[in-house]
């Protein structure tokens, strides 16, 4: 069995996945747009699982981007609706298996509802210290990045800091994924091959893997297969081939 072997291999500690195709999914099928998303998120709930067995710490699900907020009212709605009934029904499971859920991004532009049910959740599992589940909820990279700036000349008007000593690890601590790892491996199904403000500084290292597989068929075999694949790779940090390996 495909897990068996990668469990033997270099495990990334944290996927970052960027679930696409959910409407063309739904074309496909003559189904309604929402059809695919309520797919997507039977796949969603498969791959935590897949994570869970295969040892991954950390799984980054982009689940609704700042700039899915201009999509029409009724899919916006729909998808809020499918969060908030995923969260009841699969919760208490979740717990269960010491799963750890926290969320990124812009959470003021959330429904009061969602944002409650979220917050909620976040606090029953924060003892968790299985899998952490990371839900990209109203998240843009670019958006993260002005805000930590804004941030940052906060801090300093307050109690300015010195400059010379601002590095990279400071500025990650003002980023929504602080304390987070960076990711080793990021997926993207649906054959696009783009980064749509997911991340940016997070994955400056981390391997790219792109599927055609629309995220609805996304299974957890084709979720070790991307990280079979990534085992394969040299990850080479800007040196050389035979320094890696030394
Ligand atoms: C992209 O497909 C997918 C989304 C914008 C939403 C992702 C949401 C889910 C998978 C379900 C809910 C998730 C959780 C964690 C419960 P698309 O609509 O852009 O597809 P298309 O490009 O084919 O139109």
């Amino acid at each position: 069995m495909l897990i068996d072997e990668i469990k033997q291999g270099n495990m990334p500690e944290h996927v970052a996945v960027i679930m696409d195709g959910n409407g063309r999914w739904a074309k496909q099928h003559n189904k309604p747009r929402l059809e695919g998303h309520a797919k997507g998120a039977v796949a969603a709930r498969q791959i935590v699982e897949a994570a869970a067995e295969a040892g991954v710490k950390y799984l980054t699900l982009y689940a609704f981007s700042v700039e899915n907020w201009n999509r029409p009212k009724d899919e916006v709605s729909g998808l809020m609706s499918l969060l908030l009934k995923s969260l009841a029904e699969q919760f208490d499971d979740l717990i269960k298996n010491n799963v750890r859920l926290l969320t990124i991004g812009d959470s003021s532009l959330l429904p009061q509802d969602v944002l409650l049910q979220v917050q909620h959740a976040i606090a029953r599992s924060s003892s968790n210290t299985g899998l952490t589940v990371i839900i990209a909820l109203s998240y843009g990279s670019r958006q993260e990045i002005v805000n930590a700036v804004k941030n940052i000349l906060q801090s300093y008007k307050q109690n300015p800091f010195d400059i010379e000593n601002f590095d990279e690890e400071k500025f990650s601590s003002y980023l929504y994924t602080k304390d987070i790892p960076d990711p080793e491996l990021l997926i993207r199904t649906s054959g696009e091959i783009r980064i749509s403000n997911f991340l940016l500084w997070q994955i400056s290292y981390s391997e790219l893997y792109f599927t055609d597989i629309l995220w609805p068929d996304f299974t957890k075999e084709d979720f070790y297969k991307a990280i079979a694949n990534y085992q394969h790779r040299e990850r080479r940090f800007g040196k050389i081939s035979e320094q890696v390996k030394s």
